[in-house]
């Protein structure tokens, strides 16, 4: 029996498998857990999508994206070849019941009589979602087989286009999976420094008692990417970067940062703060949010197109690839603390940053030094290099009082041994575990929502045009001019 203690099997449909999320995350995922013995020893995994292909093209299409991370080379296409020999295709269209008759045949011709429980992730476009779970439920794929406890659907965002819609999108799909068989998936919460988050907060007696506004001036939340949206414009273009990037996975490290303690880390309890801080934020205004658009210019050696030049994307498209957003939390902790959120794509490096700025001291002690002491402050670097630094005054060694900048540095490569899982790999496993806490709940997809739904209304009934920035550098002057506004310079 393995870690997980299942005896019951596991059946895991992906619907769209023939897509780049199957293949570069959800499947390669599953392979890692599968290494690890972390998936009941009767497991299979079967894609489903709309194009044709047989088993064996259906493996070998999913074999070039599994790498072996967890088992030592020499054993690792022993391990690929057993994985693979679980995975099976079927093709069907994604509204038809009787292909889902069809997938129930193949499931059970492959669980035999054992029991199983069964996960059904949704690779597909989210306008197809409705679609697959009406479906799913009038083919009975939903009701449990006998002996099988659970039967779960995995969704990723886009979760709608603004409030009502993702409303529309949660009632709906609830009528055939409940909220507790849903699992929305909004993949940074997977990432190892993001499941940190509370464990530095909350598990570090230095942090808490400063974590307010007495001693924090600003938060800056950055997120950067240096490349444009490539083959995915057609999507991008109908979405923008506020619902791309900041609403989900923004709003969800702001939550992080900013809830009160939860009375316990178990699921409801961690999103119960997470929607009552989401909950004291008011509507992004118009005047506190800077727009851009990526222009083409010459980077790293090459010409890259400007974002109106991807094809794809209509000519004179408004959709902002850059945003920054002003916001303001208003309870007892933050009150009159600016949020800062940025992202953007095609900027100059790629990461994504938490960054608290502490106020300065107010000691003159030290001004005799002629030093003018920067502010502490904490950077919490979710991506590339997983790190915490703390940037602090030192006093330089030597014979004299001279203070200089330093900084206490985690870097996670040097400080641990162990491999970050992936995200996807993160979040898989607790789906078969049960464990929803770190999925969006949603009544915090709403909370979201109604943060950016007004100001996104208001950007499209205005046709308003982002500024344009050159691929590669810094995003617009307009983003800085809105830093200025709020000292956050
Ligand atoms: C996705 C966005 O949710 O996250 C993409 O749709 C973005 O536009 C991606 O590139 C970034 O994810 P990561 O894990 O590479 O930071």
């Amino acid at each position: 029996m393995n870690e997980l203690g299942l005896q019951t099997g596991l059946t895991i449909v992906v619907l769209g498998a023939s897509g780049d999320l199957a293949r570069k995350k959800v499947i390669p995922a599953l392979f890692a857990l599968y290494c690890q013995d972390l998936l009941p020893e009767a497991f299979h995994i079967v894609g489903f999508a709309r194009r044709p292909m047989t088993d064996e093209a259906f493996r070998a299409n999913v074999m070039e994206k599994l790498t072996c991370r967890y088992v030592p080379g020499h054993s690792c296409a022993d391990y690929m070849e057993r994985f693979l020999s679980r995975c099976s295709y079927m093709s069907g269209e994604y509204d038809s019941r009787d292909a889902y008759l069809d997938l129930y045949q193949a499931m059970r011709l492959l669980e035999g009589d054992a029991s199983a429980n069964r996960m059904y992730y949704m690779a597909i476009p989210p306008f197809l979602f409705l679609d697959v779970a009406e479906a799913l439920g009038g083919a009975g794929l939903v009701e449990c087989g006998p002996g099988a406890t659970w039967s779960r659907a995995i969704i990723e965002k886009p979760f709608g286009r603004d409030r009502t819609s993702s409303d529309h999108l949660v009632s709906c799909m609830g009528k055939v999976f409940t909220e507790g068989q849903t699992f929305r998936i909004d993949h940074y919460l997977g990432k190892e420094i993001v499941q940190n988050l509370l464990v530095l907060r909350f598990a570090n007696r230095v942090f808490d008692p400063l974590w307010n506004r007495q001693h924090v001036a600003s938060v800056h939340i950055a997120w950067k990417e240096d490349i444009g949206v490539g083959n995915r414009a057609g999507y991008f273009d109908d979405y923008g970067i506020v619902r791309d990037v900041v609403q989900n996975h923004l709003m969800q490290l702001l939550a992080l940062v900013a809830m009160e303690p939860p009375t316990s880390f178990d699921a409801p309890h961690v999103c119960d703060e997470k929607v009552r801080v989401l909950q004291c934020i008011a509507p992004l205004a118009f005047d506190r949010l800077a727009l851009g658009q990526y222009a083409a210019a010459r980077f790293q050696g090459q010409d890259c197109a400007a974002y109106r030049g991807e094809s794809g994307v209509p000519a004179g498209s408004c959709t902002p690839t850059y945003a920054a957003a002003v916001l303001h939390i208003d309870n007892d902790r933050w009150d009159g603390v600016p949020f800062f959120i940025t992202a953007g794509k095609a900027l100059d490096e790629r990461t994504t940053e938490i960054r608290l700025r502490f106020r300065p001291v107010s000691s003159t002690r030290f001004h005799e030094t002629g030093a003018a002491l920067p502010p502490n402050e904490l950077v919490i670097r979710v991506q590339p290099d997983e790190a915490i630094r703390l940037a602090i005054t030192n006093k330089a060694p030597g014979l004299d009082m001279r203070l200089v900048p330093s900084e206490l540095d985690l870097r996670y490569q040097a400080a641990f041994a162990a491999k970050i899982p992936d995200a996807y790999e993160c979040l898989l496993l607790d789906v078969i575990r049960g464990d929803r806490s770190l999925f969006v709940r949603w009544d915090e997809l709403a909370a979201a929502w109604d943060i950016f739904t007004p100001v996104l209304h208001e950007l499209e009934a205005r046709l308003v045009q982002p500024e344009l920035y050159p691929f590669g550098g810094n995003g617009p002057e307009s983003a800085r001019a809105l830093a200025r506004r709020f000292h956050l310079g």
